[in-house]
């Protein structure tokens, strides 16, 4: 059956427009919805001129935010959530609801660096390698399953600004990735493990290490 995902973003929308790109371009066979927290975010008129819906959902509470949401994802009848520089915490019964259905991408290789400033926690501590990760959300806070990560080298001189658009870079590719495994329901989670079903990632292309199962 066609999926239907809501891309929530709060921001400039880089990730957004990647994953909106490969279903433009028939990559990710779904349709998308966007849904932003901030009416200035930049990624609203990026999303506008791929001809995808917006919608915006002004809230003071998480739990206000949950609500409005979800008449919104039941009237679109979405069958998947994408954090894409969501920068708010989603409320138990959004994350319970959608149990196993929401992804987000942090920028470090989780469950190192989990929060705010993940780049600059990386820069200042000195790790030589960095990256982003893919993962089911949870009620535990960049802790849900992991499904794909990418890393990168961190130099000498690296600020976290620099270390931040190598890393972006990574980002934009693994996540369409990991939603076009997800809508072609080839993800499996066992506990804490994300097992891939059949795949032809390109281990060239970045450093993704995902464990493939036939
Ligand atoms: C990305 O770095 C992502 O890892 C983090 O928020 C940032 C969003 O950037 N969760 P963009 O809005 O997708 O450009």
């Amino acid at each position: 059956m066609f999926k239907k995902i809501a891309i929530f973003i709060s921001g400039r929308g880089s990730n957004m427009t990647a994953i909106l790109e490969d279903i433009k371009n028939g990559i990710i066979d779904c349709e998308a919805i966007v849904i932003s927290d901030n009416k200035a975010a930049a990624g609203l008129s990026k999303a506008k001129q791929f001809g995808i819906k917006t919608n915006l959902i002004i809230h003071n509470s998480k739990e206000q935010f949950a609500r409005d949401a979800i008449l919104l994802l039941d009237t679109e009848n979405v069958d998947y959530i994408i954090l894409a520089g969501f920068m708010h915490l989603l409320s138990a019964n959004l994350i319970n609801r959608y149990k196993d259905r929401i992804l987000n991408i942090h920028p470090a290789l989780l469950p190192s660096f989990k929060g705010l400033n993940a780049r600059k926690q990386a820069v200042d501590a000195g790790v030589k390698i960095a990256g982003c990760t893919v993962h089911f959300a949870t009620n535990d806070l960049d802790g849900g399953p992991i499904i794909i990560q990418a890393a990168v080298p961190v130099k000498s001189d690296d600020t976290p600004d620099s270390l931040a658009a190598r890393i972006l870079k990574k980002e934009h590719i693994i996540y369409p990735k990991a939603i076009s495994l997800l809508i072609s329901d080839r993800l499996e989670i066992k506990g804490k493990k994300v097992f891939i079903k059949k795949d032809d990632i390109d281990e060239n292309q970045c450093m993704i290490v995902p464990e493939v199962v036939q």
